[in-house]
């Protein structure tokens, strides 16, 4: 990095992990932050407490402006952009013969239609700045899929699949394109409380600061992807190296804990 400041976008950087990654990004050097989600209170109260300089853009990036307006203001602002961080994004869980269409679609506009209509506004600009970096944060669910989560597994399969292209396409134009999956990680939206209420599953869950390392690993630390916690990346392999085995597994007992919760999920 040369003397000009380093600018670097968090979506959904009011809760869990996006503030942890907003708090981890300000230790950068020479760090500008700009801080992106619904709750502007929130927003302006850790653009507050941040010591480096940061914005905020309070927008619900479901909006069909939402892209243009937190283009305006980076370009307004900040004049460049370093680093993207696709972090917004929600889980409602639901079997797909109860919650249909409908709990796919609103899944989908969020997790992956959001990100891309962001990134498509912010791309020229992350081109401009160059050497820059995209992280998407995806999850284990982009790889392996569960019961009662297949909308939301759908819209993290379809953005993992769209960021391992755009890794390909975007590296000769200096802009590498990372992924964080994380696994169980204790936020506002995925509080993971079965999970954490059991001796024998506690140990999955893990916390918003370890995905903001990996953050910073996936992106400026030009990683392709990084599974939190990483034992997670052996689930995965067992899911596409003994398929038969990982389906008796899933649909059966040992997948009980991972099942039966309600509200969001990972
Ligand atoms: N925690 C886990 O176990 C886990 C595991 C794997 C992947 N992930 C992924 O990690 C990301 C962050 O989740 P989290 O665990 O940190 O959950 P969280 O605490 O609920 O944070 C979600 C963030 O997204 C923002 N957001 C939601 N809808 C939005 C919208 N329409 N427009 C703009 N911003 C919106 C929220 O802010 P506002 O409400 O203020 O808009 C909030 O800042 C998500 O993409 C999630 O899928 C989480």
């Amino acid at each position: 990095m040369s003397g000009h400041p380093w600018v670097a976008l968090v979506t959904g950087a009011s809760s869990g992990i996006g503030e942890a990654t907003a708090r981890r990004l300000a230790r950068e050097p020479r760090a500008r932050l700009v801080l992106v989600a619904r709750r502007e209170d929130r927003l302006r109260r850790l653009a507050d407490s941040l010591a480096v300089p940061a914005t905020y853009v309070a927008v619900d990036l479901t909006a069909d402006d939402a892209p243009g307006t937190v283009a305006a203001h980076v370009r307004e602002h900040h004049g460049r952009l370093d680093l993207l961080v696709n972090n917004a994004g929600a889980g409602w869980r639901g079997r797909f013969a109860d919650a249909g269409h409908a709990n796919v679609a609103q899944t989908m506009r969020l997790n992956f239609d959001a990100q891309v209509r962001l990134t498509e506004t912010l791309l020229p600009l992350l081109r401009e700045s160059a050497p820059s970096a995209i992280v998407n944060v995806t999850s284990v669910s982009a790889r392996v899929a569960r019961a009662g989560s297949g909308a939301y597994s759908a819209s993290k399969f379809a953005l993992a699949g769209w960021s391992d292209a755009l890794n390909l396409e975007e590296a000769p134009n200096g802009v590498h394109v990372g992924q964080v999956l994380p696994g169980f990680i204790q936020t506002e939206g995925f509080p993971a409380a079965e999970l954490r209420a059991r001796a024998v599953t506690r140990w999955m869950v893990s916390t918003p600061d370890r995905v903001a390392d990996a953050i910073v690993d996936a992106g400026p630390g030009g990683r392709a992807e990084r599974y939190v916690p990483r034992p997670y990346a052996l689930a995965v392999s067992a899911r596409w190296l003994a398929p038969p085995l990982y389906r008796r597994l899933m649909g059966g007992g040992a997948a009980l804990a991972l099942t039966t919760r309600t509200g969001a999920d990972d």
